[in-house]
């Protein structure tokens, strides 16, 4: 789902229902704004969230929203569920039906779960070409050492997906509690991979995508949108 653009002067004509013709004129008189910008190049590309005014009277005006949620556990990572409150229903905010979730977490896993309305950025996210590094901090049943974290960065095989993992970062904080790092988003990817040691996951909390982290301050359920240097980590 990436974001569609068009050249502006596709968009005025069409808009305007005038022809290409004339929309190169009103350039010409510098009467259209891109983004608050004068334009001047009919074939500059605009997206639905470009903010595009003409004789100083707004034409396009869809802001691009951008939220953190500390996820509790018990919600759901869905935009409708029967069971279960989901991860929309927990938001304050009157265009949250506009939101879409970027990276899922599992209904008992809690933490960082980001939402927006922009296709593109949540595609610089979540495509696994760009191996965008998560951070969990996992609760074990039994105790942990330092095997785990062998196995972790030599990647372990999935038969039913036919892959290997990728290298996975494992700290050992305490006897039963570990922070991972990983760079791929397989189904369960965590609990199967403690799997292999037969030590069951207790909590798990994702704490941090890239070099995002989730406010301590924000408590479980809590939501805030993100500043636009936040937005620009997960941008060129
Ligand atoms: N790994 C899991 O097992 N569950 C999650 O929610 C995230 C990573």
């Amino acid at each position: 789902m990436s974001l569609a653009t068009q050249r502006l002067d596709s968009f005025l004509a069409k808009h305007c229902g005038i022809s290409k013709r004339n929309v190169r004129l009103m350039l010409a008189q510098k009467r259209v704004l891109v983004d608050g910008q004068l334009a001047a190049n009919i074939e500059q590309q605009v997206n639905k969230f470009s903010l595009i005014a003409l004789d100083e009277e707004v034409i396009q005006n869809n802001p691009a929203y951008y939220v953190m949620l500390h996820k509790p556990v018990g919600g759901v990572c869905a935009t409708k569920d029967d069971k279960h409150s989901t991860v929309i229903d927990l938001l304050p905010y009157d265009f949250k039906e506009q939101l879409h979730i970027v990276g899922r977490l599992d209904l008992n896993t809690s933490g960082l779960v980001l939402l927006t309305n922009d296709s593109r950025w949540s595609e610089a996210i979540t495509q696994p070409s760009q191996k965008i590094e998560k951070t969990y901090q996992v609760t074990l049943q039994n105790p942990i050492d330092e095997s785990y974290i062998k196995a972790f960065a030599e990647g372990m095989y999935f038969g039913y997906e036919n892959v290997t993992t990728l290298p996975a970062k494992l700290r050992i904080l305490d006897t039963h509690v570990a922070e991972v790092k990983l760079r791929e988003g397989k189904y369960h990817q965590i609990k199967r991979m403690f799997g292999r040691f037969r030590n069951p996951v207790i909590a798990l909390h994702r704490s941090q995508i890239g070099d995002l982290v989730l406010n301590t301050e924000l408590s479980s359920g809590q939501s805030r949108l993100l500043t636009d240097s936040e937005v620009c980590l997960f941008t060129k």
